[in-house]
This record gives structure tokens, C-alpha cells and sequence, in this order.
């Protein structure tokens, strides 16, 4: 009787282990990588079912600062800048700042990928470690649901690569501190970078100075080479802080050197 009772547990036990088994292997493969076809998508494309988790996404974590319908109104938008800029942006309005398309266009995927990644130092944390799949669809969610334009997918903007010529040199910086001068950074940014003292507008009426450019920790579009150079060309959409494209078409390697004046003045 008792050898009845282990023979019959014995059997429960092993079609246990085998569903066990039977149902790991089905989970796990599907979590394999989905293949070539998978990562030959359109980064840019929406699916319905990214959107989806981009919104849940969105909900739990973006909600407070950047409100329900992405006008920035937030619970918590009020306390970042109640009278100044930033504050929480309106993504109805299609004005933002950091991209890599020219003044007045959108961004791409990728810039809002870049921000919400990198975040903004002071105002916005950065959600690296939700993880690269899951910033790219909270991003589609932004821009199908709130934008609701087609983003653009490439930029008429050059990015010359920072190598060879264009490495630092005392003589590019000063050369950069030249096109400083003639291309009337100085009269927002000061003679030294350190600023004015004026106060500006954003496109919201908000007080807005412009940024003293001898602190690299207040620079909220990037301090890296790239992100300098970026933020020259592009300007900052809904704030004074014109793109410089045009001036340099055809020259885009000056403006490395004026991205080399600002590190000089940043002592780097
Ligand atoms: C603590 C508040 C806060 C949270 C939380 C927050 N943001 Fe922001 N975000 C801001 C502020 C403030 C700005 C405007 C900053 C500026 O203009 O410099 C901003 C700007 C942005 C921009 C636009 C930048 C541009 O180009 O103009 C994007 C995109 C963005 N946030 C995405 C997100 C996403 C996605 C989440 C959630 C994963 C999120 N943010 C969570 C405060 C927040
Ligand atoms: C009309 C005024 C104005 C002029 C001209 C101007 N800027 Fe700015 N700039 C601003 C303002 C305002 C900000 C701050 C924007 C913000 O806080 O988002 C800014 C921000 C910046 C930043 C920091 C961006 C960041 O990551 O936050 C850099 C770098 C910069 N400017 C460089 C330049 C250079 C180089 C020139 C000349 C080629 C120039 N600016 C001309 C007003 C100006």
C-alpha cells in the first residue's frame, strides 16, 4: 500500500517536472531573438502593439511632469519653473528643442530616444535603465499620440565627424573664438560666455537666460563634442537660441572650431 502511494506521487511528480519543463522551453523561445526581419524594421515605424506599452509606459512614468495629453501640465510640471523656463513642454505643439533636424522641424525618433535616455540635468531624470526597446516605444507613443505628425526620418544637416583637422587645437579655438565674435553669439552669451545678464523670452513667455557657457553642467541638450556641435547647428526650438546651419552650408567643419572655443572656455 505504501509503495502504491510513492509509485503514484512519483508519477505526479515526473509529469510535474515535464510540464514544468514543457512550459519553460515555450517561454524562453519566445524571448529568442526574433531574427533578422525583426531588426531589419523601421525604427520609425508605430506598431499598434508598441504604442500600446508605450503607453503604459508613459502613464507610470512621465505622467506626473508631462501630463495626460502631453501639454505638460503635469501634477508636478508647476513646480519645475513656475515662473521661469523649463518647464514641461507642450508635445501638442510640435516646438522642441533637442533634435537633429534643421530649426522649425521636428524631431526624429532618435532625438526623442536621445532625450529621454540621456534625460536633461536638473529638470528631467534619465531613463536609461528603462531599457533601449521600451525608451523607443515610449517615444512612438509621444509621437503617435501627442505630435501626431509624421516625424522626419533624415536631417539636411551635415555632422561632419570630429577626427583628423578637426580635433582640438589652440589654434582652432581661436579661430572659433572669431566666428564667436562675427556670428553675434556675444550678444546673448557675453564676450567671456559667462552671459549678459538679460533676460529673454521662450515661446511661451516664460523668463529665460541665456546659458553661461563657461558651465557645462547647465547644458541641457549634451556637453559631449557631438552634442555641442549638434546644439550649434540646430538651435533650441521655443527658446532665443538660434540653429546656425545656414552659416556654415558647405564650411561645416568651422564649426568645430567654434565647439572647441567653448570647451576652451570650459577649461577642456
Ligand atoms: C520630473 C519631471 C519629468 C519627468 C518625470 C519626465 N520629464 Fe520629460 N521633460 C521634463 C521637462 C521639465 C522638460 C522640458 C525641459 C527643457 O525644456 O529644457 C522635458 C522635456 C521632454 C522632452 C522634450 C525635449 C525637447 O526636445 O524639447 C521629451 C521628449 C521628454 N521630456 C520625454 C519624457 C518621457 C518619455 C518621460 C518618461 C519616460 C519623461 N519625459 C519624464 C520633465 C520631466
Ligand atoms: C538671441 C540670443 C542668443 C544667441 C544670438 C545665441 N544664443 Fe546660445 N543660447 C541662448 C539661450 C536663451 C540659451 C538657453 C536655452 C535654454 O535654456 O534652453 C542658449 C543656449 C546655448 C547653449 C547651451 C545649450 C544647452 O545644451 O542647453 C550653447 C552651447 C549655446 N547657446 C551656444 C551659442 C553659440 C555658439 C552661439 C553663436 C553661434 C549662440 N549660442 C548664440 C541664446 C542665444
Amino acid at each position: 500500500m505504501r509503495f502504491k502511494i510513492l509509485e503514484t506521487s512519483l508519477r505526479w511528480a515526473s509529469i510535474l517536472i515535464f510540464s514544468l519543463l514543457f512550459f519553460s522551453s515555450v517561454m524562453a523561445s519566445g524571448q529568442q531573438d526574433p531574427g533578422p526581419m525583426h531588426d531589419m524594421r523601421n525604427m520609425e515605424e508605430p506598431v499598434a502593439a508598441d504604442v500600446a506599452t508605450g503607453r503604459m509606459i508613459y502613464r507610470m512614468t512621465c505622467i506626473h511632469c508631462h501630463g495626460l495629453k502631453g501639454r505638460g501640465d503635469g501634477a508636478a510640471a508647476i513646480f519645475i519653473g513656475p515662473y521661469s523656463h523649463p518647464r514641461p513642454n507642450d508635445f501638442t505643439a510640435g516646438i522642441f528643442k533637442f533634435r537633429s533636424t534643421e530649426s522649425g522641424q521636428l524631431p526624429m525618433v532618435k532625438d526623442l530616444m536621445r532625450t529621454i535616455r540621456e534625460g536633461i540635468p536638473g529638470v528631467m531624470p534619465s531613463f536609461r535603465n528603462l531599457g533601449e526597446k521600451e525608451i523607443r516605444q515610449v517615444a512612438l507613443y509621444i509621437s503617435t499620440e501627442f505630435i501626431r505628425q509624421e516625424l522626419p526620418t533624415k536631417t539636411t544637416i551635415e555632422y561632419v565627424e570630429h577626427v583628423g583637422p578637426y580635433t582640438y587645437s589652440v589654434e582652432s579655438a581661436r579661430r572659433g573664438k572669431e566666428l564667436y565674435t562675427k556670428l553675434g553669439c556675444a550678444a546673448c552669451h557675453g564676450l567671456d560666455g559667462r552671459g549678459t545678464g538679460i533676460t529673454l523670452q521662450d515661446v511661451r513667455g516664460l523668463h529665460i537666460m541665456p546659458v553661461d557657457l563657461t558651465r557645462q553642467e547647465t547644458f541641457g541638450n549634451g556637453i559631449s563634442h557631438e552634442d555641442i556641435y549638434r546644439t550649434i547647428m540646430t538651435g533650441l526650438d521655443g527658446t532665443p537660441m538660434p540653429g546656425f546651419s545656414d552659416q556654415f552650408k558647405g564650411h561645416e567643419e568651422n564649426a568645430w572650431n567654434l565647439v572647441h572655443y567653448i570647451l576652451s572656455l570650459q577649461g577642456r
